[in-house]
């Protein structure tokens, strides 16, 4: 039985991947410093290395102590338009932080390696749905800090054994299990279900994009989906097979902010009045990705339709925020 370290397993991706490898059968080892995290998210019995990814002698140490196999590279900050106002805090936890866990992966001889990249990666792509070889022209400092991470694992794989992909995920959204749970304060879902917690409109932010109902597109997929999309990966790695060094990870189909709040009324089965608000700057108005590579050589077929992305949201926000 293999063992796999998740680095931000304490988070909300992190958590469902950390879940799903268990189910397949994998040890489990999550290192998380919870600038983000929740320790509560982490599955009983996994053991929780409380460092940061920075601290290479505190990650070799782990890695050595848990004899791991492969590594699932999670542990980031996230927010494109925090990362604007606060570049060099991003490019030290994403890329410092990314370059001392390679140092330790390649001290230690680990060969296998999942990044989490973003669909940040390509700015606002001039042909949707995007593909992996679209240029890739980021418009953040976050979305330069993923890049930078692909290049990292890219550029160690020239110099080291490192069989390794990295999976750029559009949109996540939804929950697989009702303890682990979206809590950004920035994110579309979490956002609408404060909204209506706090007895408010939800905020719509512009309907006059070219789009075909005026407001913004993007790419929404369930997180379960997209962590049994590293599961495959997972499998693929230890088997030996070879993969993309990237692939698109979404619905591969664009759903409108009006959509997605039509969805939330539909499911929770109520009338939601929005309020409309001027375009934030730098929002494109359509991001969605193909995902026909993944479907080629990860099997990833998606299972979640957008009502089921709303309910299994609702249901882990309710559980977390009522408890
Ligand atoms: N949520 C999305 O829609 C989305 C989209 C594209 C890419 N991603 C990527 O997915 C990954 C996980 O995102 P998430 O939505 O679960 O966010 P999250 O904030 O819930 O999880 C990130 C986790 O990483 C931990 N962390 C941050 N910096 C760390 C460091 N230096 N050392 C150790 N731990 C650290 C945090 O405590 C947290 O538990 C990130 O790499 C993010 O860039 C997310």
């Amino acid at each position: 039985m293999s063992t796999w370290l998740v680095t931000g397993g304490a988070g909300y991706i992190g958590a469902h991947v950390a879940r799903r490898l268990l189910e397949s059968g994998r040890q489990v080892v999550v290192l998380d410093d919870l600038s983000t995290g929740h320790r509560s998210f982490v599955p009983d019995g996994v053991p929780f290395v409380e460092t940061s990814t920075n601290d290479g002698a505190a990650v070799a140490a782990a890695l050595r102590d848990h004899s791991v196999d492969g590594i699932v590279h999670l542990a980031a900050l996230k927010y494109a338009g925090v990362s604007v106002d606060e570049p060099l805090r991003f490019y030290r936890a994403n890329v410092d932080g990314m370059r001392a866990l390679l140092e330790a992966t390649v001290d230690v001889g680990i060969e296998q390696f999942v990044y989490s990249s973003s669909c940040g990666v390509y700015g606002t792509p001039a042909v949707v749905p995007v593909t992996e070889e679209a240029p890739l022209a980021p418009e953040s400092p976050y979305g330069e800090t993923k890049l930078i991470g692909e290049w990292l694992v890219a550029a160690t794989a020239t110099a080291h054994p490192l069989r390794h992909t990295s999976l750029r995920y559009f949109n996540v959204v939804g929950s697989g299990y009702d303890e682990v749970t979206d809590t950004s304060p920035h994110n579309l879902f979490p956002k609408v279900f404060a909204a209506l917690d706090a007895g408010e409109r939800p905020v719509v932010y512009g309907t006059d994009y070219d789009t075909p109902d005026g407001s913004c597109v993007r790419d929404y997929v369930h997180v379960g989906d997209l962590a049994d999309a590293h599961v495959v990966a997972v499998d693929r790695i230890e088997a030996g097979t070879s993969l993309r060094s990237a692939y698109n990870i979404g619905a591969g189909v664009g759903s409108s902010v009006l959509e997605v709040v039509a969805a939330i009324g539909r499911v929770l089965d109520r009338e939601l009045d929005v309020e409309i608000r001027d375009r934030r700057p730098g929002d494109p108005a359509a991001v969605y990705g193909d995902v026909r590579a993944a479907a080629d050589d990860l099997g990833f077929v998606v299972q979640h339709d957008l009502d089921d992305m709303v309910r299994t949201a609702w249901s882990a926000w309710r559980h977390n925020v009522d408890d």
